[in-house]
């Protein structure tokens, strides 16, 4: 079958012209999934494109996607990024990446090895939120998880990515070879910090002394990271299939903007992504606060009120003004008040920047795809602010009515009576609750007990107790609609 590599495709792709033969493995990242290919890749690719260098990237995937990466070697690890404007889209080959592995095709040694070779500099990350094996409440490594249980077992052996790590940086250690800087691109909350608790929180676990050594030789520069990047569907293929010419099951669409704020603490040596726009900073806690709270959690609002209210997609819920006021409320009233900016930070035009983006409807972002891992993301994206407002004593209502779209969507049931696939690490404990209790206001103590999700202090204020019941109620009885218009 031909494919983008070895066929002539469409004259308006953009091609890279850097020469792919130089390019050298001195990035491993873990988890080539849809947001990796549209921001690291793409912004390496450009940065390649200015500079000429040999920063290449070597993709694995620890869990899923087999087949992506089978596909991805069948056309020489080429493939094509489509960003979608509300009027014009823009196609590009991605040349950055040049190597891939799967230990389910080559093996964990293959993998162990990779990330051991000598110029190996860093270790990326996009492995979602559960990749970390945190527990959320605390942010240090979750010693229960079940793949860290194994793998303190046979730890020259691992399957997650924090075993991973350990252990390629042990055998570093052992051929006396520079450490490599781990780098965390997920959406999590000071995502440098979780890296580096869960990693020597294990290794600590396992040789005190690499631990040591890991804590004085490796450092885990915090990114915060933006861009739209939905799951491909067979729509969005079929669309890039004719921007391109041929079809490239690697494809992947994505919105214009693009944002990367990086940490600048690297241990050995980086790529000169400001060249792509990127930008370097002593701290990016401020601008991963912002971006979580503002963005992330009116989208997480978005998600389970706009699924519930029957809409596919976030920009389809853009299309309902009440949706639309309650999206900007939430970021300028629940969330914008709790953060600390930098000077010159215009926090009201990102906000409209976001309702924007959100409005784009050559984006097909699915609220059901947002709505996945809840209990992973509710901590970081409302926790925080919500309890701000407790200790400042302001409003905090669409916080409220977020965490009760959440709370009735973990029911599985929606407002037709239809059965929601439920994904997230903690759907065997939503189970249990409803359960005992059904879809009725008793459920939101029961979930608001959940530790790991909310902590222990939140059940115990009661006005809080009684603001989401109240959001609870008016979403079971008059739905998710109604209550959105009742903000
Ligand atoms: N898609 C977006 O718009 C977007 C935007 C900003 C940030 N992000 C972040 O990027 C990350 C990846 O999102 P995505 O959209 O690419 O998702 P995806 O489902 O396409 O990819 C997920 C990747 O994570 C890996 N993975 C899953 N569970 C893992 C585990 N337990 N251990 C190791 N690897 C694991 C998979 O192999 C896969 O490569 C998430 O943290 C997400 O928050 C996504």
């Amino acid at each position: 079958m031909t494919n983008i590599a070895d066929t002539d495709i469409n004259a308006q792709v953009i091609r890279p012209t850097y020469d792919r033969a130089s390019l050298k493995s001195r990035i491993v990242h873990l988890g080539f999934g849809a947001f990796h290919r549209a921001h690291q890749a793409l912004f390496t690719n450009e940065m390649l494109e200015k500079t000429g260098s040999d920063w290449g990237i070597c993709e694995i995937n620890l869990f899923g996607g087999e087949d992506l990466i089978t596909r991805l070697r069948e056309q020489d690890h080429l493939y094509t990024v489509a960003e979608k404007g509300a009027n014009a889209t823009i196609v590009k080959m991605i040349g950055s990446v040049t190597k891939s592995l799967h230990p389910s095709l080559d093996g964990q040694q293959a993998v162990l090895d990779k990330m051991a070779e000598e110029q190996v500099a860093i270790v990326s990350m996009t492995i979602t939120e559960k990749g970390y094996c945190a527990d959320p409440a605390t942010g240090r490594l979750d010693k229960n998880n079940e793949l860290i249980k194994s793998d303190l077992a046979n730890p020259r052996m691992p399957n997650s990515a924090i075993g991973y790590i350990v252990e390629a940086l042990r055998i570093r250690r052992e051929l006396n070879r520079q450490p490599f800087t781990v780098m965390s691109c997920d959406n999590v909350q000071e995502n440098g910090h979780v890296a580096r608790a869960a990693v020597l929180d294990f290794a600590n676990l396992v040789d005190q002394e690499l631990a040591g050594w890991i804590e004085e030789n490796v450092t885990f520069p915090c990114t915060m990271v933006d861009r739209i990047v939905p799951a491909a569907t067979t729509e969005t293929l079929a669309e890039i299939a004719q921007l391109v010419g041929v079809e490239d099951p690697c494809g992947i669409a994505c919105e214009p903007f693009r944002q990367w704020v990086i940490e600048d603490n690297f241990v050995n040596g980086r790529p000169e992504w400001d060249i792509a726009g990127a930008e370097f900073v002593s701290d990016v806690v401020p601008f991963e606060e912002m971006k979580l709270r503002m963005l992330n959690g009116s989208h997480s609002f978005l998600a389970y009120l706009g699924y519930l209210g029957g809409y596919t997609h976030i920009s389809d819920t853009m299309t309902n003004e009440s949706y639309r006021k309650a999206a900007f409320d939430m970021m300028m009233k629940a969330q914008a008040p709790t953060l600390t900016m930098p000077e010159g930070t215009n926090l009201e035009s990102y906000a409209k920047l976001l309702i924007e983006r959100f409005t784009n409807p050559s984006l097909k972002h699915q609220t059901w795809q947002i709505a996945m891992d809840g209990s992973q993301k509710i901590p970081q994206r409302m926790g925080g602010s919500l309890r701000h407002h407790l200790e400042h004593g302001t409003n905090y209502k669409w916080l409220a009515m977020g965490i009760a779209g959440w709370m009735t969507y973990i029911s599985g049931v929606d407002e037709k009576a239809q059965p929601i696939d439920v994904r997230d690490p903690m759907a065997e404990q939503f189970k249990v609750i409803y359960q005992q209790h059904g879809i009725n206001t008793s459920a939101v103590k029961a979930i608001l007990g959940l530790e790991a999700v909310f902590g222990t202090d939140l059940i115990n204020n009661e006005g809080l107790v009684n603001e989401i019941t109240k959001a609870y109620q008016l979403i079971i009885t008059k739905g998710a609609r109604a209550a959105v218009a009742a903000l």
